[in-house]
């Protein structure tokens, strides 16, 4: 199908210009990974959809004009919260968190998929498939079953969280699990789309997806009023630190804003190839055959977003750093019971990550971290167990559980 009218696909390596999508979303002529440029707007032209703060709201900015092809279920408009107690912890007056996990289906890729899936619809695709740690799983079962069509997802054996494959179970899509890690469940569903026209693939190598996620980066402008001074996200496949910075960059373009903020990508230790490749500034990663990580959502160890990752972390004068799996509970730890807000794993990257900048922001710095995920998708920690319910035999007991003391001179 042609690519939509005043927009351009192009290869990110070789600058091929192609007129129509290809089936794997792959330049035909060197294999890397192609990118929609959006045609240049006004500072008016931004907000052009609902009043509301959505996905849909930057319809111009995005590659569906048809309104009544969209597949939507008001995704987007996720709070932007201001931290109490983690920012003043670490010395950062105007830290706050961009909840993501407010989204339909939990988690940020629900602004990627209403727009993939749009464009499936208007292609008259008939079974919408991913590779999958999970959330991108659940997000294209649910929106593929809105838009009336089928979907499959390919995943790891015993390495996706359990609401996660529930929400897949649920919205009736078809799912094929391997042993191995995404890595390899991507390059063969990769394979089988080349092959196989009724398929259409909607990882965030898909352009759409990317045109969809940038839309986080309009709205946590706009609720600021201001571009953040940093902005701290985790790292997985590195489609959505891409598609943040070219959210930025397009504002920037349309003279919206005038500057772009540092970009700190958070992976986890046991699964950072970008980091590693950050670190030694080879401009190229090297593949992990083995990720390992308690954030199954960014198990990932041959992120196929790489060379966009890089270029935005250097081009915004940001970085890519990693974090432990101790420190990544202990985010998510902080975050659930000194700011009320719940996240995967995955999600607590950014909060664990903060130590690591703390010396370099300074204390008005705007600061904004995007948690991902929400927590309910994600299984609690073994060592949080002690957490769990207590059983009580009598209302002496029943007090002091609750008041997490000895109830002193209790009378029966
Ligand atoms: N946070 C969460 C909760 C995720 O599920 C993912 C990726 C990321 C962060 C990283 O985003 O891959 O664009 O760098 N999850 C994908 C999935 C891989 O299949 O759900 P990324």
């Amino acid at each position: 199908m042609k690519v939509p009218s005043r927009w351009v696909l192009h290869c990110i390596n070789c600058g091929n210009r192609l007129d129509n999508d290809p089936r794997s979303f792959t330049c035909p002529k060197c294999g890397d990974i192609l990118e929609l440029l959006a045609p240049p707007l006004t500072k008016k032209e931004l907000v052009s959809g609902s009043d509301r703060l959505s996905v849909w709201r930057y319809q111009k900015a995005l590659p569906i004009a048809d309104s009544g092809a969209v597949v939507s279920m008001g995704e987007g408009g996720t709070p932007l919260v201001p931290s109490k107690h983690s920012g003043k912890q670490r010395g950062m007056k105007r830290l706050s968190f961009k909840v993501e996990g407010q989204n339909p289906t939990g988690s940020f890729k629900d602004r990627g998929m209403t727009v993939a899936v749009s464009r499936a619809r208007l292609m008259k695709a008939r079974v919408l498939v991913c590779a999958s740690t999970g959330n991108t799983a659940a997000s294209l079962a649910a929106y593929a079953a809105r838009g009336g069509m089928d979907s499959g997802v390919i995943m790891p054996s015993g390495k996706v969280a359990a609401g996660k494959l529930m929400q897949a179970i649920a919205h009736g899509s078809r799912l094929v699990q391997i042993e191995d890690g995404f890595d390899r469940a991507l390059k063969i569903l990769s394979e089988t789309v080349a092959k196989a026209e009724d398929l259409y693939l909607v990882n965030s190598i898909n352009p759409y997806r990317i045109e969809g996620q940038k839309t986080v980066a309009f709205e946590i402008f706009e609720q600021l009023g201001d571009v953040p001074d940093y902005l701290v996200l985790p790292v997985g496949n590195a489609g959505n630190i891409s598609a943040v910075w070219k959210g930025f960059k397009e504002l920037r373009e349309w003279g919206v804003i005038d500057r772009t903020p540092r970009l700190i990508g958070v992976q986890a230790e046991g699964a950072s190839p970008l980091a590693e490749a950050y670190e030694k500034s080879g401009g190229r990663i090297r593949p992990w055959k083995q990720p390992e990580t308690i954030a199954t959502a960014i198990r990932i160890g041959n992120p196929v977003s790489w060379k966009k990752a890089l270029n935005a972390v250097n081009e915004s004068s940001g970085r890519i750093l990693a974090v432990s799996d101790e420190e990544i509970l202990a985010g998510r730890k902080e975050l659930a019971t000194k700011e009320g807000i719940f996240v995967e794993n995955a999600s607590a990257t950014p909060v664990a990550g903060l130590g690591a900048i703390q010396a370099e922001v300074k204390g008005d710095d705007t600061v904004v971290t995007v948690l991902t995920g929400h927590g309910l998708k994600d299984s609690l920690p073994r060592e949080w167990k002690k957490e769990r319910p207590r059983s009580v035999s009598t209302v002496k007991e029943l007090a002091e559980v609750l008041l997490g003391r000895q109830a002193p001179n209790w009378r029966n």
